[in-house]
């Protein structure tokens, strides 16, 4: 076991060393919030133009879309001001199958407007046009709320012509295609952003938002005078940090292991997403399956008989992670079913395997939170700070290490976890009841301005 901890030594980050990456995290995004280093930055900061969170007077009809994992969902959102709640009418799954993942932006988004077509027509909602709000959990540079443009595919996906392209107009010219019904305005919102905002409806100290799930990312409220490439001083935007970006220049090639290193060399985007690949579900099941295979090789496991299962890519999957951890009875039936002969050591190195890779993960992400939270204590010059942060993603939930480990790199800061549930669909038509709820306001405000100027013009 001694031989074995040595091969797993590469994965323990010292609390100094997560330090060390915290702070690069820091200056990674300062770059990318730059007016002239934002397109050079690995840590992409990107703007979102969503200004405020909930405050509570949000009301309306919504239609939600929510597509970034294996399946798009079309949501029928209430939110109601009297009882404070947000209520999902009904809702529509419809699974995403691997050759539109892979196939053409044209057959991805005919798809999207089928499944949506059949929604509207089961809610008899055809006749009317809800607001719509767009959760499409990919790095997109928003130009305004209603136009966003993919910077770049991340996770399983990989449509050509999607790139570098509107993705409201891609939908709209997918809708106009079938010409059954239409839509009106789309707000887009990343998933972060919309864990942030159906948490923020909860709990209203609520202003960052993190997902650790097939991929991994956070958003949170920056004062708009720090974001340089968007005009205006005043108040607030919330932003999008793509921290899954990180390591894409090079900077966190000290703590890659041969092992992440592979990960990346067979993944569909290589170069693309490496601190993602080292903390998020797509790619944790992975590493443990490599870096079994290795120690099996070394005949440190299984008295070095490697089973076809074990020898195929992503047979190991994220899920067994924390079953593996949960219990040594769940290693020996997994080991089973993997075609492995195993004994009571074996069973042992495993979990260790599995906790090394595991609390990483956890460790990563507890750097890069820390990062933000600090960032957002010296932006109000506060000694303190007390906030709340919204979370979503199967990783973290299922994962019993995850909330404790986050504490640790904080001491000036206390942090609040609020699990989401359901907030990348609810959170799309949370933000656009506020851009709503804005929109009325500065139009009360202009109306109020008008009459006054009417005023003066009779006084004088
Ligand atoms: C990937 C996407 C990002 C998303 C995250 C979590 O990192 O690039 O936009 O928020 O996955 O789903």
């Amino acid at each position: 076991e001694v031989i074995v901890v040595k091969h797993l030594e590469p994965f323990r980050l010292s609390l100094e060393k997560l330090k060390v990456v915290s702070t690069r995290l820091r200056k990674d995004m300062i770059r990318g919030l730059g007016k002239h280093t934002h397109h050079r930055a690995a840590v992409k900061m990107l703007p979102t133009f969503v200004r405020a969170t909930p405050d509570g007077t949000e009301k309306g009809d919504f239609l939600a879309l929510d597509l970034g994992g294996t399946n798009f969902r079309v949501l029928h959102v209430r939110v109601m001001e009297e009882e404070q709640k947000m209520v999902k009418m009904d809702s529509q799954l419809c699974a995403i199958p691997q050759e539109i993942m892979l196939g053409t932006g044209e057959q991805l988004f005919d798809h999207i407007a089928a499944c949506l077509s059949e929604f509207l027509d089961s809610q008899n909602l055809k006749g009317q046009t809800l607001p719509m709000g767009f959760t499409f959990s990919f790095p997109c540079e928003q130009k305004e709320i209603d136009k966003s443009i993919l910077i770049r595919w991340t996770k399983g996906f990989n449509c050509s012509g999607v790139e570098g392209e509107d993705v409201v107009k891609l939908l709209k010219e997918a809708i106009h295609r079938r010409g059954d019904y239409d839509i009106s305005s789309v707000a887009m919102v990343n998933d972060t952003v919309g864990t942030m905002m159906s948490c923020g409806y909860r709990d209203q100290t609520c202003e960052i938002g993190m997902i650790i799930g097939t991929g991994t990312n956070a958003c949170y409220m920056e004062e708009m005078k720090n974001v340089k490439r968007v005009e205006g001083e005043d108040g607030q935007m919330c932003i999008n940090t793509e921290w899954g970006g990180f390591g894409d220049d090079g900077s966190l090639e000290d703590i890659l292991t041969e092992f992440d290193k592979v990960v990346d060399r067979t993944s569909i985007n290589p170069g693309v997403h490496t601190f993602e690949k080292m903390i998020s579900g797509m790619y944790l099941g992975e590493i443990v399956r490599l870096v079994l295979m290795k120690l099996t090789e070394k005949k440190l496991l299984f008295k070095g008989e490697v089973s076809e299962a074990l020898r195929t890519k992503e047979t190991f999957e994220t899920k067994f992670i924390s079953m593996i951890e949960d219990g040594l009875e769940n290693a020996k039936k997994i080991l089973t079913e993997l075609g492995l002969t195993w004994d009571l050591v074996d069973a042992r190195v495993v979990r260790l395997v599995c906790e090394t890779i595991s609390s990483r993960s956890a460790r990563l992400c507890a750097a890069a939170l820390a990062t933000i939270v600090d960032r957002i204590r010296v932006n109000r010059g506060l000694p303190h700070l007390k906030t709340t942060v919204g979370v979503d993603g199967t990783v973290y939930k299922k994962h019993p290490k995850m909330q404790p480990s986050m504490h640790f790199l904080t001491p000036d800061c206390k942090i609040k976890f609020l699990v989401s549930e359901d907030g990348s669909g609810k959170g799309a038509a949370m933000v656009t009841a506020v851009a709503q709820r804005l929109a009325l306001q500065s139009r009360l405000l202009e109306e109020s301005d008008g009459e006054e100027d009417e005023e003066e013009k009779v006084r004088s």
